[in-house]
């Protein structure tokens, strides 16, 4: 089969669902990818932010490998030593009290929205379920995630959604505060918003969002499933604000690579919500993925992960400042740490296409942001070699 027929092939059995691009993937190495035909691309996109340690590590493959052998599932009615691993890893890394594994990042939110409701409901009765969320921000695709998410394009199809859910404007307090009454259980947020065009938050606005819930009793929800996990260069990007969330989400790079999220919680929040009864998976926190997620903590702390992306985050803004500087369809660039956005006045994914053509992976974010999420691993000569090479595809667009 050659690859047009391998991908009609392919289409004809999937749901139509994702406008993939033309190339088949066969494996990866480092901070590479190589097609079928042996092609190799610069990764810049991660899957979307989960392989912060790159492809193939030996050590995360070994760890995978062992565990396979050992035992890949028992479901949540028992005990295993890679759940008590991943719990005091994600603990310690964190600074939250307790955490619940999921499968995903929309069934973090999930379980985020679940408990704030019932901590509300425990402490105030039924009427005080509203969320504030943000707009333009994103939390996933089941029914709950969709209704907290801030962009009328995902949700149009699919009302009634979940009731009770208000958006302010991001980084726009007094937005937050005109939605705020006594039915308000919980406000929402991610502490850098991704999908909507890498937006941090700032830190006056996250400071005063932190004080308004401590003096209304809301919860405070961030959603680091992008964010999170060492890629804004501290392991949790709300760390470096100096404040805390109530309820904290995790997914994508959490496990490097297998399929898990996670929500954590303060102990208040876990002394005052779910109980045994109220929430569950049948495969969240197994044993494949609690073993990755405690491996992968683990080499982010031994090989200070968050140390070089510190480090190397100043040599990646002067490489965006050097195009926004270059290039007059280049109009700025923002992020923190390997979460960065060039915001470009030609079309986003004409820039990605050219990429794969380049062998270069990168991704969009809104309809004018081409997102840069590298493993976090990439070093100099990497840095380097994207310049290089998204030289070239701007270059052809001057
Ligand atoms: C900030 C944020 N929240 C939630 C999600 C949903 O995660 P998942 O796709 O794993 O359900 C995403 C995915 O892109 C995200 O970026």
């Amino acid at each position: 089969m050659n690859n047009e027929e391998y991908l009609r092939d392919t289409e004809q059995n999937l749901f139509h669902v994702y406008q993939r691009f033309p190339v088949i993937f066969h494996h990866g190495e480092g901070v590479y990818l190589y097609d079928t035909d042996q092609k190799k691309y610069l990764d810049f996109g991660s899957g979307i932010g989960v392989m912060a340690l790159g492809y193939h590590d030996a050590e995360y493959t070994q760890a995978l490998k062992d565990q396979v052998d050992l035992l890949l599932h028992t479901s949540n009615l028992y005990y295993h030593q890679p759940l008590h691993d991943a719990g005091e890893a994600v603990v310690k890394v964190c600074g939250m009290d307790r955490v619940f594994f999921t499968n995903s990042g929309a069934e973090a939110i999930e379980g985020a929205l679940k408990t704030a409701k019932k901590y509300a409901y425990q402490k105030h009765g039924k009427k005080k379920y509203e969320v504030i969320a943000m707009e333009h921000s994103f939390h996933g695709r089941t029914v709950g995630a969709l209704s907290v998410t801030g962009n009328e394009h995902y949700r149009e199809a699919f009302y009634p959604l979940m009731d009770g859910a208000r958006f302010a404007t991001f980084n726009d307090y007094e937005s937050v505060e005109e939605l705020v009454n006594e039915n308000t259980c919980a406000i929402l947020m991610e502490t850098i918003q991704g999908e909507g065009g890498i937006y941090p938050a700032d830190r006056e606005f996250l400071c005063k969002i932190r004080r308004l819930c401590d003096e209304k009793g809301i919860l405070l929800i961030l959603d680091e499933i992008q964010c999170g996990i060492g890629r804004s260069g501290s392991m949790f990007a709300f760390q470096s604000y100096g404040i805390r969330p109530d309820i904290l989400t995790m997914a994508k790079a959490l496990g490097g690579g297998v399929p898990v999220g996670a929500f954590a919680v303060t102990e208040e929040v876990a002394a005052h919500s779910l109980v045994p009864g109220d929430h569950g998976t049948t495969y969240g926190g197994n044993p494949l993925v609690t073993r990755a997620v405690s491996t992968s903590l683990s080499i982010f702390e031994k090989r200070d992960i968050t140390g070089h992306v510190k480090e190397l985050t100043p040599y990646f803004e002067g490489i965006l400042d050097d195009f926004v500087r270059r290039y007059d369809f280049v109009q700025e660039h923002r992020g923190m740490g390997f979460m960065q956005g060039l915001v470009l006045t030609i079309p986003v994914g004409d820039v990605v296409k050219k990429g794969l053509e380049e062998g270069l992976v990168l991704l969009s974010a809104g309809n004018n942001v081409l997102r840069m999420l590298p493993p976090l691993i990439m070093d100099k000569a990497g840095f380097d070699e994207m310049h290089e090479k998204l030289t070239r595809i701007f270059d052809g667009f001057a």
